[in-house]
């Protein structure tokens, strides 16, 4: 364990005695605020550790990653630290999920930490301030960018909204995204999932690719999906998407905490590990370009999600438990 996880874990108690939500808002302030100033993306640099975030750059879906490590959806859902994840090292950042119109997601409590199991349950619903807000921020961040970050955008469906919202979506971010990644596996818009059916998941990616035609297109898939539904999926839509990212939350609890367990909504962190290794080895067994998410803890867990066969990672649940530090260790391990 690196000093930096080490110093985390000491100042840890005092960022969980606070409110999830309220900590997580914090921190995205904090980290708007470093990236704007010189010294404050120095600090960025220190705390996460990243060395050279330029180090071992690699060719994924015709766009270039400046390194593997990247944040997953739903961390700056509305882009508010752009700068900011560039600023700690990240090869790139998945911004939103988005959704045509703005929405306020499902009431607090929404989110909630299962320490022993270094896990979350959310159920936060898409909250998001909508894709043309969106669309903006990148735009603005835009020049001040370094070379090789790249940025992706979740986009999904309003909670009274169905399958055209996904066009919707992308029309308007296509025009400031590097990738656009499908979400039909969130369990926290009703009816959401069953759009992983293959013949609607099929009709969605031709809706997306009829108005993003000149941009990668990633579905994102839930770790509980069976893995002869998987593999069905993957026969249908594999030969139309640029890439699938491996996995999103699950409605299972297998964990040790019984109290905020029972939480509807879905599970990330550590216990995710062994199914998102078990989908992306499914996955890249055909050839496809996946990116992993789910369950990454330490260094040594996203070298082993590269080893197994997915091309770059993505940074969550992780960095709750173990600090900014883990993006420098993961960079470190998965750059050679
Ligand atoms: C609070 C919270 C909000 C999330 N929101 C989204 C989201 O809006 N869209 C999405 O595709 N995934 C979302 N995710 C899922 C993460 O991107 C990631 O796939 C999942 O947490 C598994 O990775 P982890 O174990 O490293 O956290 C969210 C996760 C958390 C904990």
């Amino acid at each position: 364990m690196s000093w930096r996880t080490t110093a985390y874990r000491a100042v840890r108690p005092l960022l969980f005695a606070t409110d999830p939500e309220s900590v997580h808002h914090l921190t995205l302030r904090a980290l708007a605020v470093a990236g704007r100033s010189s010294p404050g993306r120095a600090l960025c640099g220190v705390v996460s550790g990243v060395r050279d975030p330029d180090a071992a750059p690699v060719d994924v879906m015709g766009l270039r990653f400046r390194n593997r490590v990247g944040l997953g959806a739903g961390f700056d859902k509305d882009g508010a630290a752009i700068l900011g994840w560039a600023a700690l090292g990240f090869g790139f950042v998945e911004l939103g999920t988005v959704t045509p119109r703005p929405q306020p997601g499902n009431p607090r409590p929404r989110l909630f930490r299962l320490p022993a199991d270094e896990a979350l349950v959310n159920r936060m619903g898409f909250n998001n301030a909508g894709a043309e807000a969106l669309a903006r921020r990148i735009d603005a961040a835009r020049p001040r960018l370094p070379d090789g970050f790249v940025v992706g955008v979740n986009v999904g469906r309003n909670r009274d909204g169905d399958v055209d919202d996904y066009p919707a979506a992308a029309r308007i971010v296509a025009p400031v995204a590097d990738y656009l990644a499908i979400n039909v596996s969130s369990p926290n818009t009703p009816g959401l999932r069953q759009l992983q059916d293959p013949e609607s998941l099929a009709r969605i990616l031709d809706l997306v690719r009829g108005v993003a035609p000149n941009t990668p297109i990633l579905v994102k898939l839930s770790p509980d999906l069976a893995d002869d539904e998987r593999a069905a999926l993957l026969e249908r839509v594999g030969p139309s998407v640029d890439g699938l990212i491996l996995s999103n939350t699950t409605v299972t609890r297998p964990v040790r905490s019984r109290r905020l367990a029972q939480e509807s909504g879905g599970l990330s962190g550590r216990p995710l590990l062994g199914a998102t290794e078990r989908a992306i080895a499914q996955a890249a067994g055909q050839g496809l370009t996946v990116i992993g998410s789910g369950g990454i803890g330490s260094g040594a867990a996203a070298a082993r999600l590269i080893e197994t066969g997915a091309d770059l990672v993505q940074l969550w649940t992780g960095m709750i438990y173990a600090g900014p530090g883990l993006i420098g260790d993961s960079i470190a391990v998965t750059s050679a």
